[in-house]
């Protein structure tokens, strides 16, 4: 499907970008794939090790609509990763999360309409579905905008879909990396927020890989959500450094005991297909009776029994302490 396309994506020199960008190149011919974001060092260095001839460095910002225009000339497909994704940046700096994180989703659907692109996919959160946080409302109101922006597009014909996922073991700044960077400074314990906390856990690769596959799943207007494990964030202490004393420090501000990626209250939106959820949209869309319940693949799911909700802390798939280690070995080779 990318074969001989031009994709964009934003926030291409982040953990999901690089990933994306050499899962492209190592399976398809694009065209070209248009890395779009701020800062010229990390897109320097990411030129280093991904320099095949269809590679395009834009900076820009999700901010700067008219440059987002340009960069989306002759696009066919974007993936929307940029974002500022750190929960305690967020609640200390609301008005900048909501400038890149809402007023960014705004520049890219407005560009996407305008340039004739023919999908679009936005990445999400588990922290969006019933968020407490700035940057889980953030997100939230992202996904808003993305399912609702498939009314906005007049006769053109491209769609948006909305991709959301939990934990990405070992994406920057997240729990695998300052664990072992503690590991490696000698520390005497690993700080744990609660003992009973529990999160979604995926590979980036597998993230990667339910990007790839939505885009050839899409209508236009689902949010859709990959079924994974959980993990307990003792285990993953204990996965890491089985011999290091686990110190209780409280829960931080914004933070969940579990996360939820399908809400009870949207269970009557949701479908479940072998492998994964697809939250239907809530609103009508004007030019189509699109039945969510089969996607463009042909794939067929059914309707979740009401008041049905995926969360982590009532996942029936849990990972145990040895299977931890070895999903996080393999997720970051
Ligand atoms: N990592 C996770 O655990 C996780 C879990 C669920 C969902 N997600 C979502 O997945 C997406 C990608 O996450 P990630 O882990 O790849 O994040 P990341 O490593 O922090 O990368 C973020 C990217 O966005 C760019 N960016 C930030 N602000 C920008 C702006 N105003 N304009 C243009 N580019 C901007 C950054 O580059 P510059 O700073 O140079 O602009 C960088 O390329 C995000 O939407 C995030 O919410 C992540």
């Amino acid at each position: 499907m990318f074969d001989g396309k031009t994709i964009l994506i934003t926030g291409g020199t982040g953990s999901f970008g690089k990933k994306y960008t050499e899962t492209l190149l190592s399976r398809y011919k694009p065209k070209r794939i248009i890395i779009y974001s701020r800062d010229e060092l990390k897109q320097f260095d990411m030129g280093q090790d991904y320099n095949d001839p269809c590679m395009r460095y834009m900076i820009g910002d999700v901010r700067d609509k008219e440059r987002l225009v340009q960069a989306c000339d002759g696009v066919d497909y974007i993936i929307h990763a940029a974002a500022l994704k750190q929960v305690p940046a967020a609640e200390y700096n609301p008005m900048e999360c909501i400038n890149t994180n809402i007023r960014g989703a705004e520049n890219v659907i407005h560009a996407a309409i305008k340039c004739g692109i023919k999908k679009v996919i936005a990445l999400s959160t588990d922290k969006a579905a019933n968020p407490i946080n700035l940057y889980g409302a953030t997100k939230l109101a992202s996904d808003k905008m993305f399912v609702a922006a498939n009314n906005m597009v007049g006769r053109r014909e491209t769609r948006f879909a909305v991709v959301r996922y939990g934990n990405v073991v070992g994406s920057r700044g997240s729990v695998v990396p300052f664990f072992e960077k503690r590991v490696a400074e000698g520390a005497d314990h690993l700080p744990i927020t609660d003992a009973d906390m529990t999160r979604f856990w995926i590979s980036l690769q597998d993230g990667v890989d339910f990007v790839l596959k939505n885009f050839e799943r899409m209508h236009g207007g689902e949010v859709f959500v990959p079924k994974i494990p959980s993990i307990r964030v003792t285990d993953l202490a204990s996965a890491i450094a089985p011999n290091l004393e686990q110190r209780i420090i409280g829960i931080r501000p914004g933070e969940k005991l579990h996360e939820i990626m399908c809400p009870a209250d949207d269970s009557h939106l949701t479908v479940e297909f072998e492998d994964h959820y697809v939250l239907s949209p809530s609103i009508k869309f004007y030019d189509a009776e699109v039945s969510y319940d089969k996607n463009c693949l042909g794939e067929v799911g059914k309707p979740v029994g009401r008041g049905f909700e995926y969360n982590s802390g009532t996942n029936p798939h849990f990972l145990t302490v040895d299977e931890i280690a070895s999903f996080n070995k393999a997720a970051m080779a």
